[in-house]
């Protein structure tokens, strides 16, 4: 079993390791940000990483699945690790896999995304989409990003927990400033991930919302109340997981709608598959969510000595887990660079494995489905306007930050959905 090396020897270290300790440094670069993939490539080529004594790299499909699936390895917490130097980001995980508080949160998670209800939201997304397309029609242009990704997960997800939908835009700018939060710069520089200042308002803000009386919001609590009493620590339970579902939902569903609207622009014999056949829409979400996975990293913490497939972690070590490089391991994938939604691809990491794997994963297909069909079958000779797309700086949450498309026309709502 490889050991647990010390830092002081790594920090001379020279070669493969050296050369990925720069790389890893180079993520954080938001220059890297619209193709971080040759980066992540030869961190991975270089194996498991000691960033310094108490944290490692793991960035193969093999060890990121191990570490996720390990119960010694859990969400890190406040106070759960090293004091000192800035601990990783306690990441959208509502509570240690485990714990009462991760079972009654998953619990009231659950019933919020029941079957039923996601059953009653498609007509909901469908009749959005279709009005956010009518919405540019006349323009004859339209920005993805804020036409179309970023207003259909903040409305869903108010129709879901009970909020007003006029609260959805400022939810959405909510979202987006406690964004960089989950990014890795603490745990690897020190340094607070940009706009600190903000992001502390706006999280006090989001609590004080989220913690008023749903009726005195103007919305209504969609969850039953657990033990059927209405107290204190039932609105507080109701408070903690509209924010968990906010904070995970939100960006990260933004992330896939984009994506998967530029991955139909990169192939038009792609989008015209969808056009001819809308069930297509779903393997071609998979295949996004592998090769541009909207939660590029994870963190975990030890709780006790593991080994990830012949590495020895000691207790008390933070994980960094790069699922972007795992989802291009030659090991897995025979040609991982290559776009190829055939559906006959290994199973990826996107949604996490283990105990906190995402209960939303349900909500963000059916808004990403929805809006590839549409935008298939609608956007006639829908082209680039502008030649790169543009990214947001984040590293954890990637994802695009304007992508302008034009095109000869934008369709018919008339046209026939797929059968529910
Ligand atoms: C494309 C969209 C999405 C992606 C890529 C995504 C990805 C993830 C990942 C990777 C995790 C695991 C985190 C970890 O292991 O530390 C997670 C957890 C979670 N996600 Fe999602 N998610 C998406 C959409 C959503 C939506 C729409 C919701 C809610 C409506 C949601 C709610 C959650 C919650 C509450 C957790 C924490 C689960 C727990 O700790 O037990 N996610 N998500």
């Amino acid at each position: 079993m490889e050991s647990h090396r010390s830092a002081s020897l790594l920090f001379g270290e020279k070669g493969r390791q050296g050369e990925a300790r720069s790389l890893l440094l180079r993520v954080l670069d938001g220059s890297v940000r619209s193709d971080p993939y040759p980066v992540f490539d030869r961190i991975r080529e270089a194996g498991p990483l000691w960033w310094d004594e108490s944290t490692v790299v793991f960035s193969s499909y093999r060890h990121c699945a191990a570490v996720l699936r390990a119960p010694e390895a859990v969400v890190p917490r406040a106070g759960t690790c090293p004091a000192g130097r800035g601990g990783p980001p306690a990441g959208f995980a509502v509570a240690v896999a485990g714990s009462a508080e991760h079972g009654a949160l998953r619990r009231l998670v659950a019933r919020v995304l029941a079957p039923e209800r996601l059953r009653a939201l498609l007509p909901f997304v469908r009749g959005l989409v279709d009005d956010l397309l009518d919405g540019v029609a006349a323009r004859g242009r339209l920005e993805v990003v804020t036409d179309l990704a970023y207003p259909l997960p903040a409305a869903v997800l108010c129709r879901l927990l009970g909020l007003p939908q006029r609260d959805a835009p400022w939810l959405h700018r909510q979202a987006l400033l406690l964004s960089p939060a989950l990014d890795p710069h603490p745990l690897l520089t020190g340094a607070d991930p940009p706009g600190g200042e903000a992001r502390r308002r706006a999280e006090q803000e989001l609590d004080a919302y989220l913690g008023e009386p749903a009726r005195s919001r103007g919305g209504e609590d969609p969850l039953p109340v657990p033990g059927g009493a209405d107290g204190p620590s039932s609105a507080a339970r109701f408070a903690a997981a509209c924010r968990a579902l906010l904070v995970a939902g939100h960006e990260t569903s933004v992330d896939l709608v984009s994506a998967g609207v530029l991955a139909l622009l990169r192939a038009p014999h792609v989008r015209d598959a969808v056009r001819r056949d809308a069930r297509y829409a779903g393997q071609v979400v998979q295949e996004v969510l592998r090769l541009d996975p909207p939660v590029q990293l994870l963190h975990r913490h030890a709780v006790a000595d593991l080994d990830v497939c012949g590495t020895r972690v000691p207790a008390g070590t933070t994980l960094l887990l790069l699922l972007a490089a795992a989802h291009r391991d030659p090991r897995v994938w025979d040609s991982p660079e290559v776009f190829s939604p055939d559906g006959t691809g290994a199973p990826h990491a996107a949604f996490g494995l283990g105990p906190h794997a995402c209960p939303g994963e349900p909500v963000a297909r059916l808004i990403a489905e929805a809006v590839l069909t549409r935008f298939a079958q609608r956007v006639t000779g829908a082209r680039f306007a502008t030649g790169t797309p543009s990214y947001r700086p984040n590293v954890t949450l990637r994802g695009l930050r304007a992508l302008w498309v034009d095109a000869d026309g934008f369709g018919d709502r008339g046209l026939p959905w797929p059968p529910e």
